[in-house]
């Protein structure tokens, strides 16, 4: 199993190209689901998220092409993926495609949408809480599917096909407005959505399905409307850039201090989290090329954050926030709201010499003079790059294993860290 070796205490200077976001290639991909036409997807990341969706799809019979290697590109430029799911064949997700990635489960609604019936497994994915379905699956019950539960598996059916309807979310979840816009757009009428996500991930599925030809308004906003439409046809569609991504270069250069250009971050996508880091004493400049962020020479301010959905700040950058806050000058508080037991990092940041304790939702972390290097292991997708910055800062070596975890959603990581002055390497084996 691969680990990841790193020395800190170096500065890190330079720019670091932002690949598209892995939360919007997702979807965007099981969105080729709803057409027979072919769906392309330009700056999709190379992750093993991403490989593992391709192969559940290719299952439900979606042909996929790469082309190959262009002039220019690197390992950190994104790839074009085109998708065709001219034929439907089989409306099955089984258990061992489904349970190494939670969205996975998504494909349940254009399955429905446009074959009227699918069996889905019930999802796995990252250890952190319970993560149920219950929402999704209210939401393609109010477009008139009939929903079971049996051994594991969500069958779902709708035989005369979806009719539009008013969804409310009781709590706002991505996967569930996801669901229900892949579900509504071919559903027959009007459908409303309530309490919908705000995410730019949303927005940017939004964006692909108007190409392909759905009628939808309100993305962004809390209401989303969808007037159904009987066949939609295919498009070309740029992933947006990754703000968690983004977000935690932003935090990686904040810890080691220095100065870097994010390449192609945008800015608005991830507000909440740069306005922490300029209370924290960082430095967040908007260039026409992306988002700088700079630190030299001060210590950081300790912060007080809750996550929240979007706009508010994100979950998915809450362990990276405590690996910086590790080294603040007095004690921060971190409430994570979105999901609970989300704070498995603490003990292996703890590993580091970080100092953190926890309270119900909240994590009060005590910023430390030094940190100090040492094996660790990764947990989840998040927690574990929350390692890696802790690490960045650290006195002597770190290796963290399992970063298996890493690879899901972080794009060519040890390059993009090493091209900025970062001692970092992957150790096979
Ligand atoms: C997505 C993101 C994930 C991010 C999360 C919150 C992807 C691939 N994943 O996950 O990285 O951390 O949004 O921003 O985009 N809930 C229910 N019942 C449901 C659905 C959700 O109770 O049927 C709860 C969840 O347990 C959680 C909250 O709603 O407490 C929000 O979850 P949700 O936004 O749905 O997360 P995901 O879409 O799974």
């Amino acid at each position: 199993m691969d680990r990841i070796r790193i020395v800190g205490g170096n500065r890190l200077n330079g720019s670091i190209p932002i690949s598209g976001a892995k939360n919007a290639a997702l979807p965007l991909m099981i969105a080729s689901l709803l057409t027979d036409d072919t769906v392309t997807l330009d700056n999709v990341p190379r992750l093993s998220d991403v490989s593992n969706l391709s192969r559940i799809l290719s299952n439900h019979g979606v042909d996929r092409n790469v082309p190959g290697k262009r002039l220019g590109q690197t390992v950190e430029t994104g790839q074009t993926l085109s998708l065709c799911a001219r034929t439907i064949v089989d409306t099955c997700a089984p258990y061992e495609l489904v349970s190494t990635m939670r969205a996975s489960f998504w494909v349940i609604a254009p399955l429905l949408a446009r074959m009227g019936e699918a069996k889905v497994s019930l999802p796995g994915g990252c250890a952190i809480g319970t993560r149920p379905v219950d929402f999704l699956l209210m939401a393609l019950e109010k477009l008139g599917a009939t929903i079971r539960i049996e051994a594991g598996y969500a069958i779902v059916t709708a035989p005369k096909g979806l009719v539009g309807g008013h969804i409310v979310f009781p709590k706002v979840t991505v996967g569930g407005t996801h669901t229900a816009l892949m579900a509504a757009v071919l559903a027959r009428g009007v459908t409303t959505i309530e309490n919908a996500a705000r995410e730019p991930e949303v927005v940017d599925l939004a964006a692909c399905l108007t190409k392909m030809g759905a009628k939808i308004t309100g993305a962004g906003s809390s209401t989303i409307h969808v007037e159904g439409v009987a066949r939609l046809n295919g498009a070309r569609h740029s992933v947006v850039p990754d703000r968690i991504e983004t977000g935690t270069y932003a935090m990686a250069v904040a810890m080691t201090g220095g100065d870097v250009l994010l390449e192609g971050a945008r800015a608005s996508d991830l507000q909440a989290a740069l306005t922490v880091l300029e209370q924290a004493g960082v430095d967040v400049v908007n260039e026409n090329e992306g988002v700088r962020i700079r630190r030299n020479g001060h210590g950081l301010m300790p912060v007080d954050v809750t996550t929240e959905p979007f706009p508010g700040f994100p979950t998915d950058l809450q362990a990276q926030l405590m690996g910086l806050m590790t080294r603040a000058h007095g004690t921060s508080r971190i409430r994570e709201t979105i999901f609970e037991n989300r704070f498995m990092h603490v003990q292996e940041l703890a590993r580091l010499g970080a100092r953190v304790r926890l309270d119900g939702d909240t994590a009060y972390v005590d910023g430390v003079d030094k940190l100090t290097g040492a094996p660790v292991m990764a947990t989840d997708l998040r927690a574990s790059v929350s390692l890696v910055i802790g690490a960045l800062a650290a006195d002597g070596e770190t290796v963290i294993n399992r970063v298996y975890h890493l690879d899901r959603g972080f794009e060519a990581l040890e390059t993009k860290l090493s091209r900025c002055g970062a001692e970092v390497e992957r150790v096979s084996g």
